[in-house]
This record gives C-alpha cells, structure tokens and sequence, in this order.
C-alpha cells in the first residue's frame, strides 16, 4: 500500500473503531475503555485529519460540532407527515381503542406495544446509505426546521449506522430529551448568571434545539429516543418491536422497557407498572404509548386527518397537592443573586414532604399571580424540584398579601441591582456574607478542595466572625483562631488545620472549579484544566482560545474572560498561590482499580448522592451506567432501590450495599466527614 492509502486506512478504522465504542458507551451502556482512552482515540484521529485534509469526512466522529453559527434554520418538507398520536387520560377510551381496531380488523390477530411516552421534543432523522443526512423538527407536521447542525452535537447520535449495508433510506422518528438532572444543573447554573430559568426540561430542550450556534447546544445535556419511522427505502419490518431492535443494532437509542401483550387488559395493569417507574427514568415521562405490533396492519386501521389509528397515547396525570404558601424567603446565592423560595404548608408529593418550592423570580411570582396566604397547587415531575403550578383562586379569602422583592440585600443591605439582559436581582456587595458563604461552602464542597470537616455551620462561623472572608484566608487560618469557635474542640480543630492543607494538593482541575466561575461546572473546570495546563495561561487565554476549546462554547468563555479581568478575583488567585494550592495541571490524580467494571446506582444513599458515588467510581477507572444489563458488574442498591434491583436479581448481577461500595472504594479521608458535602447552600 502507497502512503497515503495506508494514512486512509488507518483513519477508516480509527472512525469504525471509535464509532463502535460510541456504540458500546451510549446503546449497550457498557463500554470497553476508559473516557481517556476514548479521548486518545478521537485526538489521534483529529491529528491525521488535520494533517491529511483530503479524507476529511462530515460524518466523521471529530466532526459533531463543527461550523458557524446559523442565521437561521432552512425549512425541509417532511418525506412522510410527522402525526401526532390522539390522547386519553381514561382507561375507558383505551377500551374503546381497542373495540374500535377489533371491529376495522375482526379477522386479525396481533399484539399490542407499550412504551413510555417521552415529554420532548419530536424529531426526524434521515439517513441514506447509513449516512445521517438531516435532522428536521416536526414544525407542522408537513415542514420542520432543519436543525442539523445540533443534532449532530448529541453524542448518543450515530452520524454512521453500525452497518455493513444499510438501507439507502432509513428516516427514524424519535424524542430528543434534556436529561432530567443535567435539567438541574443548568437552571441552577442560570440562575447563578442572573437568567431566567426554563420552566421544565421540555422548554429546556425546544430552546436548545432553537439556538443557532451548534458549540453552544454541545453543552447541553440533549439525549434521543427513537419510536417510529418515516420514510424507508430498502428496508422493511413486520413487527414494531423487530423495527425497534434493528434500530438498536443500528446504533439508534431506543426506549429503555416495553412491553408486548395480547389484550388491551393486560396492558391497562402494565400502564400503572410504567407510572411506577416513572422517577427512574432519566427523561420526563408524560404517560404511555400503545401501538399495534404488526405493522401490515398498519394500512388497513389507518389514519384520522392527525393520527394514525392503531396507536394511542395514555397520559398520566402530573403529581400535585395542593398546600397554603405562608412566606416567600429570599435566597442569596453565590453569585448574589436573589432567589425567592415558597415557604409552604409541608405536604406530601410523589412519596415525599415538600416545604420549600422554587419561584425562580419576580416575574414568575407576577405571572402566575401568587400572594402570600394563598392555596396553591404545587407539582413535581420525574425528579425536579417542587414548583408552585397556580393558585387556587376560588379559595382565596381577601386576606392574602402582595409579594415584593425587596430592595436592598436581606443579608448585608446592601443596593441590589438589576443588570441588563437579567431577569434576576443581584446584590451588589461583593463581600456580602451570604455570598461569600456560599462561596467559600462551594470552595471546600466535595466535587471541589473537598475540605474534610468544613461544614455549614463552621462556614458561618468562620465568616460571622470576620476570620475569613473568602477562600484563600481558609489557609492562613491558625488553630488558636478556630479554637475560638463554638463547639470546637482540639480534635476538631487538628482535623480542620489538617484538611485545609491537605487540600493544597487537589488536582487543578478541582482548584478551578472550586474557584467558582460562572458557568463553570465539573466537567468545563476539566476541560479547561487539561487545555491550559497552569492558572497563568488560563488567565492569558483569549477569547478565540476559549471558544476554540471543544465543549467549552462563548458564553462559558465570556464568563471566564470576565472572571479573570476582575482586581477582586486576581487578589484571590495570588493569595491561594502564594499559600501553596495547586495551580498547575499534574497527571490526572485517578487511579484505575476499577477499571473494566460497570455499575449501576439506584436507590438513594445515605453518605452521598448518586452523583457523587458515581463520580468516584469513575475517578477510580469504573464506569457507571444507567440500566441493568448483563454486562453490569455491580448493582449498588439504596433505599428504595425499584425495578432495577428486581432487574439485577433476575439475571444474577452482584448487589452491593452502600457500605460495600465504601469498602470497594477504599477507606480514603473522602468518607469521614459525611456531612461536609451537603450543605445548604444550594450547590
Ligand atoms: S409514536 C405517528 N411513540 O408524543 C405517531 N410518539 O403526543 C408517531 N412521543 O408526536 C409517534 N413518546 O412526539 C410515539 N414512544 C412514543 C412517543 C411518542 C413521545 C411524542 C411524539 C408524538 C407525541 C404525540
């Protein structure tokens, strides 16, 4: 072979194999190789493109995020109408459906399909000879928005088929979803930066869909389903649930349980089954799909002016109680800004008490009419955060107070202020204490310095009392001054010196992170870690550096050129050197005892949280899936650990308790002080 056939073969298989590896992390939940090693692959493969322009290839695992900003979305005419599916709150109706297709087919027999019905974003995927060629909205169901270029960033996306010869036609019609914790995460990381919150993952995820620059949707947590399919050439099934496995052979995402049955009976029970199950799944589920199984029957039930006949959607009924909301509090967070929280009647909601609910802002307080006193209907779905959904206006009795934001800082009275573009009131004090709380709480948490025996209280203690006032003084701190302090003893306080100089050594990435930039998350903190190497060239980065970085995006890099250009920041970076914290990128502290072992967390914990757990387990090389499956080597079950506990039992996957997983761990410093991690301070 000539050179250059070599360089094409050599980038050929490097793209299969790192497709198959995509493949084995996001369909089969269970990957060969550790993220680092996958990250090896991809850069070696950008290095030989970047080098041999000639064999470079849209559909190329480098190429996910890639070209300008849009100025808009191009308008594409659907191949096949995208329906929609007729729904039903009433099992009577399902009843009727099923009359209804005994009657239109007497002489048929099939079976019936059910799935979740995922709440998102309906989307269609075309591709010819196993190349994805676009990704369309339903828009009206006859033209959609040809968003492409984001689709392409969701990394659970095949951009290839994993297909020796696949159709030349294949559209497939699914959900693209916000992961409902990444939900979470970017709301709180919203409202940090003063915007307004979305209002549930859907919204969340339309809007993402909507932005024009394909860097800036690579941040978001965007997964799809797949269910359906439009136009095929080449290709044909007789069954919906052949249809779907060939999807997952074909690297398609597809719902993660079904269920097949022979009567519309048995369906009804597995619709409550399903409604059981709902906070398990990592997407909102709005209710249940039934469809007919065998698509030759498909022509013969047909189709109204919007829906097909042979399948049905069953929606749930959202969780909500309805409660008295007695105050509205102000939370100040990290970044100063002023967050109003429902104080209400505590009351019980999808297995929980619920007292506090999120307001997000004035305007949502205004918009939804809320006054102090009110009866209100509050909800919860999946596994987000209480809202208030409206008030009970029928009940109210003329008592009820209007709510104002207040206008200076309940915490230290400072000006608040409102920034353009913001929806949100910010206290203007830098040195405010709420803020500086947080602040330090956020320095010393867990996932960043993780600062052994600094808990809540002693956080306000150490600010109250004027002995510290931001992170870098936690170092300077002498044992006299903390002997001071209430309920501390010299053990205690041996410990705290201990764990605040024990933390100069944590990897720069948990420095910046703990640094608490806007928007600057764990995995940003990483990458930004690995990219610049030491503080000064961070600090030296511009903006085109910044944006150039893979997952970073403008707005992440905007906010760290700001971070950078404050005096007040700088001060703090040059004290924590000049104290001994680690500014510089070393090898990556993780060891790999785990490595080649895959597990699955359910149930909740009692010494940390999913997250956390699983963040360890992937510092020690394990891997950490969502579902059950032959491949998972250890199933850790929690409280209240549901299905997948039965499903582990089943097919004789070891169950480990938590304590176990402590022990499997390893009996590092991370699990003395279990409540260091969970303060208050809505990190
Ligand atoms: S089948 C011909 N299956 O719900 C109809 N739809 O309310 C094909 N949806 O338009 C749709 N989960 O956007 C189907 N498992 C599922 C679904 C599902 C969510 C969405 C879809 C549809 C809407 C109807």
């Amino acid at each position: 072979m000539t050179d250059k056939a070599e360089t094409k073969q050599q980038i050929d298989d490097l793209r299969a194999e790192i497709e198959q590896h995509n493949r084995r992390y996001y369909i089969e939940a269970s990957p060969e190789i550790t993220d680092r090693k996958y990250d090896e692959l991809l850069q070696i493969l950008d290095d030989l493109e970047t080098t041999h322009p000639e064999f470079a290839s849209s559909t190329s695992p480098t190429q996910r995020v890639g070209g300008a900003p849009l100025d808009r979305f191009n308008s594409v005419q659907h191949t096949v109408p995208m329906m929609s599916l007729s729904n039903t709150y009433s099992k009577e109706e399902l009843a009727e459906f099923d009359l209804r297709i005994r009657k239109l087919i007497p002489e048929a027999t099939f079976d019936y399909i059910l799935e979740p019905k995922i709440d998102g974003v309906a989307i269609s995927l075309r591709y010819e000879n196993g190349e994805l060629v676009n990704a369309v909205t339903r828009g009206d169901g006859t033209t959609g928005d040809d968003v492409t270029s984001n689709v392409r960033t969701i990394k659970s996306i095949p951009l290839k088929l994993s297909d020796m010869m696949p159709p030349a036609v294949l559209e497939v019609r699914g959900e693209i979803y916000m992961d409902i914790a990444g939900f979470s995460k970017l709301n709180e990381q919203r409202q940090d930066a003063g915007l307004e919150p979305f209002a549930n993952p859907r919204n969340a995820c339309a809007g993402s869909l909507k932005m024009l620059d394909p860097r800036e949707v690579a941040t978001r947590p965007l997964d799809a389903i797949f269910y359906a399919t439009g136009a095929l050439d080449g290709v044909s099934f007789d069954t919906h649930e052949k249809m779907l496995l060939s999807l997952k052979n074909y690297g398609l995402r597809i719902t993660p349980n079904y269920w097949l049955n022979s009567t519309i009976e048995e369906i009804l029970d597995q619709l409550d089954t399903l409604e059981s199950m709902r906070s398990e799944f990592p997407f909102e589920m709005d209710g249940g799909v039934i469809k007919v199984n065998n698509r030759s029957l498909y022509e013969d039930l047909g189709y109204t002016a919007k829906s097909p006949r042979w399948a049905v959607a069953y929606k749930y009924e959202p969780e909500q109680a309805e409660t008295t909301l007695h105050a509205i509090s102000i939370q100040v967070g990290r970044t100063g800004v002023l967050t109003p929280v429902a104080e209400l009647e505590p009351v019980q909601l999808a297995g929980t008490t619920v007292k506090r609910a999120t307001l997000h802002n004035e305007d949502e307080i205004r918009r939804k009419d809320i006054k102090i006193g009110d009866r209100v209907i509050i909800e919860k779905a999946g596994e987000i955060i209480p809202a208030i959904v409206k008030v009970v206006d029928k009940k109210r009795t003329g008592a009820e107070i209007n709510f104002t934001m207040p206008t200076a800082c309940p915490v230290c009275g400072s000006d608040v202020e409102k920034r353009e573009e913001e929806v949100a009131l910010r206290c203007i004090n830098f040195q405010c204490p709420a803020q500086v709380k947080n602040w330090i709480a956020h320095f010393a948490s867990r996932g960043a310095m993780d600062i052994s025996g600094l808990g809540e209280s002693l956080v306000e203690q150490l600010v109250d009392g004027g002995l510290v006032k931001n992170p870098a003084e936690l170092y300077t701190l002498q044992k006299i001054e903390v002997l001071g302090l209430e309920r501390m003893g010299e053990k205690s306080a041996d410990n705290l010196i201990t764990g605040i100089e024990e933390s100069k050594k944590r990897p720069f990435d948990k420095v910046i992170f703990g640094l608490g930039i806007r928007h600057v998350g764990k995995g940003a903190a990483t990458i930004l870690a690995n990219e610049f190497k030491t503080i000064d060239a961070l600090i030296a980065a511009d903006i085109s550096a910044l944006e150039a970085i893979h997952d970073i995006g403008p707005i992440v890099g905007k906010t760290v050129i700001e971070y950078f250009l404050s005096q007040e920041a700088r001060a703090v970076i040059d004290q924590l050197r000049a104290t001994g914290v680690n500014f510089e990128q070393t090898e990556t502290s993780g060891s790999n005892e785990l490595e080649g072992l895959t597990f699955v967390l359910t149930g909740s914990m009692e010494t940390m949280t999913r997250d956390e757990a699983g963040d360890k387990i992937k510092v020690r090389g394990g891997k950490v899936s969502g579902s059950v499956s032959k491949k998972t080597s250890y199933l850790v079950a929690g409280e209240s650990a549901g299905s997948k506990l039965t499903k582990a039992e089943n097919i004789g996957i070891t169950i480990l308790s938590e304590e176990q997983l402590i022990a499997l761990l390893g009996s590092d410093d991370e699990f003395k002080d279990k409540k260091a991690g969970q303060m208050g301070f809505g990190f």
